[in-house]
């Protein structure tokens, strides 16, 4: 069944933005939700142009714009910084702050107080946190201070290690029905949605089936109710190894790349700036300037 594009929904609670009960109307109606990691202004603004439903705020941050080698070392400081950035550009989208590794793993208390730090100080909408099993409280306490929180199952880059990897998960019996008991817990703890990462398509298939809320897919297959990729993946600004559910819709990393290349060598042959680019005074100004210059200068170089 095609499904036509539906117009943006109305308004409410902030000028503009996408009711966070629009999501599950969504998913009854087979209207995919489009999900997108964004990490300053423009990112928020053009995703917000694009027609992004919503903006991630991930944590993918530390390897795509701080230069880790993994998203472990990405501090509440630095993704506070990113969210206020990316609020400021996205207004129609949800914005998800993504919370960082040690910022919910300790204890309830804490993972309320840093979520209020992201509504309150990140301005987001919703934060996200990966995992289930002792993480179902940090939802329940999340959710109960009145903060919506987005699941993360499947592949956690956070615990990566534990997991043997970067590699996809439940792709036997045992793992995929693991997966889908930690997606019901999730659901029930209050999640108003979740991501799916690097699944097999027909496990995120019949979690998707089977739970109300949204699941948003990364490497889990078209069934899912919205999908998610990475800026940089997307726009090809990564140069890591791209991961196989990774589909790149532009080249932006050649095209900063010859720019800047043209920019260099311009400046080298003296090419920039032209005169379009410069700041002319009136000429009797300049005589005036040139004069009383060289004038000062005899003045204050006895020897000169
Ligand atoms: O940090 C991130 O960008 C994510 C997405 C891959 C879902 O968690």
């Amino acid at each position: 069944m095609s499904i036509r594009p539906q117009k943006p929904a109305p308004a409410t609670p902030a000028p503009g933005k996408l009711p966070l009960t629009e999501l599950p109307e969504m998913k009854a109606r087979r209207q995919p939700i489009v999900m997108v990691t964004a990490y300053d202004a423009p990112g928020g603004r053009l995703a917000d142009q694009a027609g992004a439903d919503l903006v991630l705020v991930g944590d993918s941050a530390a390897m795509t714009v701080l230069g880790h080698e993994s998203t472990v070392p990405a501090t509440i400081e630095e993704m506070l910084m990113l969210t206020r950035a990316v609020t400021r550009g996205a207004k129609r989208p949800l914005v998800v702050a993504d919370m960082p590794f040690g910022t919910f793993q300790i204890s309830d208390e804490d993972a309320v107080r840093n979520a209020i730090r992201f509504v309150k100080e990140g301005g987001a909408d919703a934060v996200k946190l990966e995992g289930a099993g002792p993480m179902l409280s940090r939802v329940r306490a999340i959710v109960g201070a009145g903060i919506p929180v987005m699941g993360h199952l499947g592949l956690t880059p956070q615990s990566a290690t534990m997991l043997g990897g970067f590699k996809a998960q439940g792709r036997t019996a045992e793992k995929a029905l693991a997966l889908l008991a930690d997606s019901r817990a999730l659901e029930a703890a209050g999640c108003f949605s979740l991501v799916l990462e690097a699944v097999p398509q027909a496990v995120a298939r019949r979690i998707t089936d089977e739970l109300s809320i949204p699941t948003i897919g990364i490497g889990a297959g078209v069934d899912c109710d919205g999908q998610v990729l990475v800026w940089h993946d997307l726009l090809g600004l990564y140069e890591g190894r791209a991961a196989r559910f990774v589909k790149r819709y532009a080249d932006i990393g050649d095209t900063i790349r010859s720019a800047l290349e043209a920019y260099a060598s311009d400046v080298r042959e003296r090419r920039f700036p032209e005169d379009a680019h410069t700041y002319a005074m009136p000429e009797d100004e300049l005589e005036l300037f040139l004069q009383s210059a060289s004038t000062q200068r005899r003045t204050e170089s006895p020897t000169a």
